[in-house]
């Protein structure tokens, strides 16, 4: 190990203001408030306006974080962009960003795991920062679901939201700041949650679009149970990396999908459910923006302080998953409550 870590110094969020209520869905599609509460914990979640885009969503965010981070656009080394709804195939989104920031000593590219790509985001900014490659590094996850989202079928059309967050990573002490990272994969089930067309494999066509092949499909029974198996175990893992008793460990910030899953983590690793950080009733599931949102709105309610441990993990298509522990370093805005 160097003696050189890394640690979030900024912190930013965009909110979409368009609200879709359960009441909307049910207008929309079969279902029932009732049905979607008791499910999924989710009662609302956010949708762009037309015409905003992921990147939009992502300078918003950007922006915040970096005036939190008191850091300047072209003060940058690398951006880095987790996002499964880019604004298009390529250029990456991040270099969207790169170019509306102004970071013109960035480098800058996409993380491409699904919900799971803030946390490799994250992961990778701080490989960088520990290894002397950058000093300074942006990693955003925001998402446009609404846009790959088929608002005919029920079993998806309630689950998924639009919004982003931002953090900005630079050099922190070893020992404070991220811990610990434990990144996975199971190609084998990929085909449990994915947009089957718009690539090479089946490229985008009428018939691809009337077949509904460029909205995401999900076998949300088998993704509950890799859920709730794999959540605790990379929770378990972080910690475990860290040299962290998890009954030391401050607050949990999981991927925001569906409370069931996120109670039932709570109970296999035997933690208190309320150190577990939980806005999925407002937002539903934001993809790679749900664990920096969470992590957002937990730092700026007030509800982590400096010195704090915390766990983040997240899982999603392809399969993947990942968690970090970290020693929380940053103080709550003057505003927090
Ligand atoms: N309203 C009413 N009924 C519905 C709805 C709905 N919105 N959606 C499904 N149903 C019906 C089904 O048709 C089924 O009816 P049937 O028994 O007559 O066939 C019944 O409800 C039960 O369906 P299940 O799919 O078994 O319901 P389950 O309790 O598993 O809940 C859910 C479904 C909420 C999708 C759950 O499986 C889940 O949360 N899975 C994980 C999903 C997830 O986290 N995905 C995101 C991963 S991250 C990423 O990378 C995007």
């Amino acid at each position: 190990m160097s003696g050189r870590g890394s640690t979030i110094t900024g912190l930013g969020r965009a909110i979409p203001s368009r609200v879709l209520t359960n009441a909307d869905l049910e207008r929309m599609v079969e279902t029932t408030d009732e049905w979607i509460v008791t499910r999924t914990g989710i009662r609302e979640r956010r949708i762009a306006a037309e015409g905003q885009t992921t990147s939009d969503l992502a300078y918003e965010a950007a922006r915040e974080a970096l005036a939190q981070a008191q850091v300047e656009a072209d003060q940058l080394d690398l951006i880095i962009v987790g996002t499964a709804t880019p604004d298009m195939p390529f250029p990456a989104t991040a270099c969207l960003l790169q170019d509306r920031l102004g970071a013109t000593r960035a480098g800058a590219f996409d993380a491409a795991a699904a919900c799971t790509s803030w946390m490799y985001g994250v992961a990778m900014g701080h490989g960088y920062i520990v290894a002397g490659l950058a000093e300074t590094v942006l990693v955003v996850g925001a998402e446009t679901l609404s846009r790959i989202t088929n608002f005919k079928d029920r079993a998806t059309s309630v689950l998924f939201g639009d919004s982003a967050a931002a953090t900005v990573l630079q050099p922190a002490p070893e020992g404070s700041g991220f811990l610990s990272f434990v990144l996975g994969s199971d190609g084998s089930g990929g085909s449990l949650l994915s947009i089957p067309a718009g690539g090479s494999r089946a490229p985008a066509s009428f018939e691809t679009v009337e077949r509904a092949q460029h909205f995401i499909q999900m076998n949300g029974r088998e993704v509950y149970k890799f859920a709730v198996r794999m959540i605790p175990r990379a929770i378990q893992e972080a910690a475990a990396r860290a040299g962290i008793p998890l009954e030391e460990v401050d607050f949990f910030i999981p991927h925001q999908a569906n409370i069931r899953i996120i109670d039932a983590a709570a109970q296999r690793l035997g933690a208190p459910r309320e150190k577990f950080f939980v806005n999925v009733e407002r937002y539903g599931n934001t993809s790679s923006a749900s664990v920096p949102v969470a992590l957002y709105e937990a730092w700026a309610e007030g509800r982590i302080a400096p010195g704090d441990l915390g766990v983040l993990v997240a899982f999603g298509g392809g399969l993947t998953w990942g968690a970090c522990a970290l020693r929380w370093t940053k103080a709550a805005p003057e505003s927090a409550t």
